[in-house]
């Protein structure tokens, strides 16, 4: 057989190997792999400790958990953690999220059907509109739904008691979420992006469960490769399985992992081939920056908004692209990284020396 995997080969993927955003496809392999509990939970060690305290003193007074604002990149495991709270809370897990509740009357309908102690977890919380938003004040600081109903002299107010619940919000943006609503949130907790021992460890326990043998160093070359993001390393897992089925006898070891993902055209240190035609067109077409995004997004044909959120975090959290007020620029590091001669000085260093007025 032909284990000859070049690039530019037929190999079609439907969608983007290295999305930290959630799919179908990741529903099926994501969800037995979920840690129930906060000891199955990997990495997030300060997050975890601060919540095991605030879990334990709750149902020590036998009240519900305050109120939970997760917010970070996607893919770390919001959606986890608000079912791993619910689990260690013993109580039932409700998730929606902030573009699914169009109107008021919609929250009014999930917060009324909650049991006492439940978690309500809404993912995208910066998303909720406005005359939502307001319904959710009153509910979240006394439990209560205030209703006006009818106009004029008609009009009148219900204050409806609901049952003491605990509210999780997941956002990629905690700077886009209204005051009076980030201020209702009792906990507070910023999800870090994990190491690659780290994903190694999720990648083994996922292996286990699935049934995929795997060999450490398999392990550690897809977590390297996934970009900090447990959602990315368990898709990764599942990928490179048909690879090692038919390199090597199903089990993945160093090898196949590695042969996989260059097939995939996830590079060594997780950039796919869009991350690497954005810094080329930074560093060839505007020499490195700064440009400005709405241009760069143009010369690539995606939307900025697009780059903002799916491309940029990755890319300067490595230390490959900075935002400055000008514009983008690539650093030295993305141009050594593909294999670019970097200029003499790298770009953001001068910019920030014009700032400087140096
Ligand atoms: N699967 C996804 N995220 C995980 C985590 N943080 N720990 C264990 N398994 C996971």
């Amino acid at each position: 057989m032909n284990y000859d995997f070049t690039e530019n080969s037929e190999y079609d993927f439907e969608n983007r190997m290295v999305a930290p955003e959630y799919t179908p496809e990741d529903a099926e392999v994501e969800n037995p792999l979920r840690p129930k509990r906060l000891t199955e939970y990997i990495g997030q060690e300060k997050v975890k400790e601060n919540l095991s305290v605030f879990i334990e003193a709750a149902r020590l007074r036998k009240e519900p958990l305050d109120h939970v604002l997760l917010y970070g990149p996607p893919g770390l495991g919001k959606t986890t953690l608000a079912g791993v709270i619910a689990n260690e809370m013993n109580v039932n897990l409700r998730i929606t999220s902030g573009p699914a509740i169009e109107k008021p009357g919609d929250l009014a309908a999930l917060l009324t059907n909650l049991n006492e102690g439940d978690v309500l977890f809404i993912d995208e919380i910066h998303r909720l509109s406005r005359s939502v938003e307001e319904i959710l004040y009153p509910a979240m600081e006394d439990f209560a739904l205030d209703i006006i109903t009818g106009k004029g002299q008609m009009a009148a107010s219900y204050h409806l008691p609901l049952p003491k619940f605990t509210l999780v919000g997941a956002t990629t943006r905690a700077g886009q979420l209204s005051a009076p609503l980030r201020d209702r949130f009792g906990v507070v907790l910023r999800l870090e992006m994990y190491t690659p021992q780290q994903l190694a460890e999720i990648v083994t326990r996922s292996a286990q469960i699935l049934g995929i043998p795997i060999e450490a160093d398999g392990a550690l070359e897809i977590a390297s490769r996934s970009r900090g993001t447990p959602r990315i390393a368990n898709r990764m897992l599942k990928r490179v399985r048909d690879f090692a089925q038919i390199i090597s006898d199903g089990v993945i070891t160093y090898q196949s992992a590695k042969i996989g993902l260059d097939r995939l055209e996830v590079d060594e240190i997780g950039l796919d081939a869009n991350d690497r035609r954005m810094l080329k067109t930074l560093i060839q077409f505007y020499n490195g920056g700064p440009v400005g995004i709405e241009t760069l997004a143009a010369a690539i044909g995606e939307e900025a908004v697009t780059l903002e959120d799916v491309y940029e975090p990755y890319l300067m959290q490595i230390g490959f692209l900075s935002r400055t007020p000008r514009g983008r620029c690539a650093t030295h590091a993305a141009y050594l990284h593909l294999g670019l001669k970097p200029p003499a000085q790298a770009s953001e260093e001068i910019i920030q020396q014009k700032i400087d007025g140096i």
